[in-house]
C-alpha cells in the first residue's frame, strides 16, 4: 500500500474522504493533519479524531494550522455548519496526538521514502512543512489536492475555499516540484449527492461510519449553483483518484494561484490549453465517471464498521 498523509479540515466531506481512505487497503493512512478551514480548529480537530475513531483506526491526528500563512481565518459556516459536520454528533474520539501538524508530516518524511499527501483542506500545515524543510520534498511521491477551478469560485466569484482559504500555502506546493494532481470545482461537481445516491449508499449495507455518512451528506444544504439537485461531495474525489484512476479523465496544464489582495485573491490560473507556453507543473483532473465514483464509495464505506 502508498503511504499516505491525509490534511483536512472536517467538514462534512472531509469526513466522507477520511472513511473512504481508512476503508481502502491500497492506502496506508499514516498520519491525518487538521486545519481550521471548514469550522475553526477545535471543531474541525474534535471531528477528525471521531471520524478516525469511528472507524475504529488508531492513526494519528495531530492539530494544525487555524488559519493561513498570512492573514486571518475566516468561519465559514454556511456548507458545513457552525460544528463543520451540518449538526451530525459523532462519539467523542481518540485524543489528539501530541505535537503540530507541520513537524508531524516532517517525521513521516523523514521515516518513509515514498509518501502521498493528500490535501483536502486549506494547505497550510502541508506547506509550513515542506517550506521549513525542502529537503524532504524528495520524498514526496505525489501530492493530490482538491482546490482551485479554471472558471469560477464557491467562496468568491473568482476562487475555490481551499485555495482562497490560503493561496500562499497553494502557491508552495505548485512550486515544490512534485507531481502534483488537482481536483478542482469543475471535477467535483460532477460528484453530485442526490436523495437517490444516498438511498443507494444506505442499501450497501455497513454499519455506524456508513450510516454516519449517509447523516452527514442528508445533512449538507443543496448547493445554490446545482438548484436542488443536490450538492459536490468535493474531498472524496482526491481520495478517489489514488483508489481507481481510470474513474477519471486528467491532462497536464501550468497552474499558478492569484496571491495579490482584492477581489481575484485565491483564484487558480489554470491554463488547459497551452496559451502561456509554460510547462505543465499540474495533473488537472477533468471528468469524472460519477456513478462509478459512488458505486465504490459505498462498496468502501460498507467495509468499515
Ligand atoms: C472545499 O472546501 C470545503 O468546504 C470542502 O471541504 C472542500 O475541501 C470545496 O471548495
Ligand atoms: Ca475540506
Amino acid at each position: 500500500p502508498r503511504a499516505c498523509v491525509i490534511d483536512t479540515d472536517p467538514g462534512t466531506d472531509d469526513a466522507v474522504a477520511l472513511w473512504l481512505a481508512l476503508a481502502s487497503e491500497e492506502l496506508d493512512i499514516r498520519l491525518v493533519t487538521v486545519a481550521g478551514g471548514n469550522a475553526g480548529l477545535s471543531n474541525t480537530l474534535r471531528n477528525a479524531r471521531a471520524v478516525v475513531g469511528l472507524a475504529g483506526r488508531a492513526v494519528p491526528v495531530v492539530a494544525g494550522a487555524e488559519g493561513p500563512l498570512l492573514g486571518a481565518f475566516v468561519p465559514e459556516p454556511r456548507v458545513h455548519g457552525a460544528d463543520g459536520l451540518g449538526g451530525v454528533v459523532l462519539p467523542e474520539g481518540p485524543p489528539a496526538a501530541p505535537g503540530i501538524a507541520a513537524d508531524a508530516i516532517r517525521a513521516v518524511l523523514r521515516a518513509q521514502a515514498e509518501v502521498t499527501l493528500i490535501g483536502i483542506g486549506p494547505a497550510t500545515n502541508l506547506a509550513l512543512a515542506l517550506a521549513t524543510e525542502p529537503a524532504l520534498a524528495a520524498r514526496v511521491a505525489e501530492i493530490v489536492l482538491m482546490s482551485g477551478a479554471w472558471a469560477e469560485g464557491n467562496i468568491t466569484p473568482s476562487a475555490e475555499f481551499n485555495a482562497w482559504s490560503d493561496p500562499e500555502a497553494l502557491a508552495v506546493l505548485l512550486a515544490c516540484g512534485r507531481p502534483l494532481t488537482l481536483a478542482t470545482l469543475e471535477l467535483t461537481a460532477q460528484a453530485l449527492v442526490t436523495p437517490g445516491r444516498i438511498a443507494a449508499l444506505r442499501a450497501a449495507g455497513g454499519g455506524r461510519c456508513l450510516d454516519a455518512a449517509a447523516r452527514i451528506m442528508e445533512a449538507v444544504p443543496p448547493s445554490r449553483r446545482f438548484g436542488h439537485r443536490g450538492h459536490p461531495l468535493h474531498d472524496p474525489c482526491a481520495v478517489a483518484w489514488l483508489l481507481a484512476p481510470a474513474l477519471f479523465t486528467a491532462r497536464e496544464a501550468h497552474v499558478r494561484v492569484e496571491c495579490g489582495p482584492g477581489a481575484a485573491r485565491g483564484r487558480t490560473i489554470i491554463d488547459r490549453w497551452g496559451r502561456g507556453g509554460e510547462a505543465a507543473n499540474a495533473r488537472l483532473l477533468e471528468t469524472l465517471d460519477a456513478d462509478g465514483f459512488f458505486a465504490l464509495l459505498a462498496e468502501r464505506l460498507a467495509r468499515l464498521p
